[in-house]
């Protein structure tokens, strides 16, 4: 049987060309979700394509890289090091005229800074300048009276339940980019505990509620950066590690100083960050757990400052059995 082929009408040639449309456009939005959306693993319930950290790489090559952070400090593989002077603070005891602008990007809570204030020594070359802070937090544990920690780094596995990153770049770079592209970007993290209540951190905190959308932002007075973290006297122990940034593209050449001593912030101020932000437009997802989880530490080595390092008991101890023991070889 002969089957007589009709030529298309022009309805129906108008017809495919929709569904051509159609289809086209269906691909292009689940590329761009699918696509360069990185998001915390708190996140995959409200998009099932965003990549959360263990994906990151496939879109961020250098996630995948073996000097990555955060980490977890063991601090019985510390290494002392006796250049690890003293930070230097510049202008982190003046408030600055410019109000700050406190954004929401969805990812976490940051004001950006003028460059004003700057740290020198802390075993850095030269000057650099403070140009954000952010945090990371965790979440309620299903109760609202417990804190889940949120912290990225950790010390023995013991996280803690916020970080704060304020980040700084070589005086001489204008951009966190071009810092990045040369080793330029050190980065000051501070634990943050449940504890007393923080009277410092209240104008901030209390500017949460005015931001919890993506995209959101308010403005403050500015307040001295000295204020938010624990007191100089308290800032002489700490950790030093190269890594990189902790979002991608998770850029490495990264120098990371985690302070020994926390900052304290009640449990009621912690609550504030689950309860007033969001991480998207309406108030389904609540920003909680925004921390990427400890990548490998490998070959690197985390040194710390410590003056008092050789007076420690532990040490000396350890010493007399070494000396008898070369003593005793020496007799023989
Ligand atoms: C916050 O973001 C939402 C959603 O994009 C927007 O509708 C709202 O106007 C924003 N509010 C402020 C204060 O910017
Ligand atoms: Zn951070």
């Amino acid at each position: 049987m002969l089957v007589h082929l009709s030529s298309p009408s022009g309805r129906e040639i108008m017809g495919f060309l929709n569904f051509l449309v159609l289809l086209s456009l269906y691909f292009a939005a689940a590329a761009s979700e699918g696509g360069s959306h990185w998001c915390y693993l708190s996140q995959r319930c409200q998009n099932q394509r965003c990549l959360e950290p263990r994906h990151w790489v496939q879109e961020f090559e250098e996630c995948g890289k073996s000097q990555q952070s955060p980490i977890n400090i063991l601090t019985n593989d510390v290494k002392y090091d006796w250049d690890l002077k003293p930070f230097k603070f510049e202008k982190y005891n003046a408030k600055p005229e410019k109000p700050w602008t406190v954004v929401n990007n969805g990812h976490t809570v940051q004001v950006k800074l003028d460059g004003t204030a700057k740290i020198e020594s802390g075993g850095l070359q030269g000057k650099y300048k403070a140009v954000q802070f952010h945090f990371h937090w965790g979440d309620s544990e299903g109760k609202k009276s417990r804190v889940s920690p949120g912290s990225e780094h950790s010390i023995d596995g013991k996280r803690y339940a916020m970080e704060l990153h304020i980040v700084h770049i070589k005086e001489n770079f204008q951009t966190v980019e071009e810092a990045l592209s040369k080793n330029g970007v050190a980065v000051l993290g501070f634990f943050i505990k449940d504890g007393n209540e923080n009277e410092f951190y209240e104008p901030f905190i209390s500017k949460l509620k005015d931001i919890p959308f993506n995209g959101n932002e308010t403005e403050m007075g500015a307040l001295c950066l000295e204020a938010l973290i624990p007191k100089k006297s308290a800032l002489d122990s700490f950790y030093r590690y190269t890594g990189s940034l902790t979002t991608p593209g998770c850029n490495e050449g990264v120098t990371w100083t985690l302070f020994e001593t926390p900052i304290e912030l009640s449990l009621r101020q912690i609550q504030e960050f689950w309860m007033e932000l969001y991480f998207d437009t309406d108030k389904e997802w609540p920003m909680v757990d925004n921390f990427r989880p400890t990548q490998p530490v490998g070959e690197r080595i985390v040194y710390k400052s410590d003056s008092n390092a050789l007076l420690a008991p532990g040490k000396i101890l350890l010493l007399i059995p070494t000396a008898t023991y070369f003593a005793l070889t020496l007799i023989q």
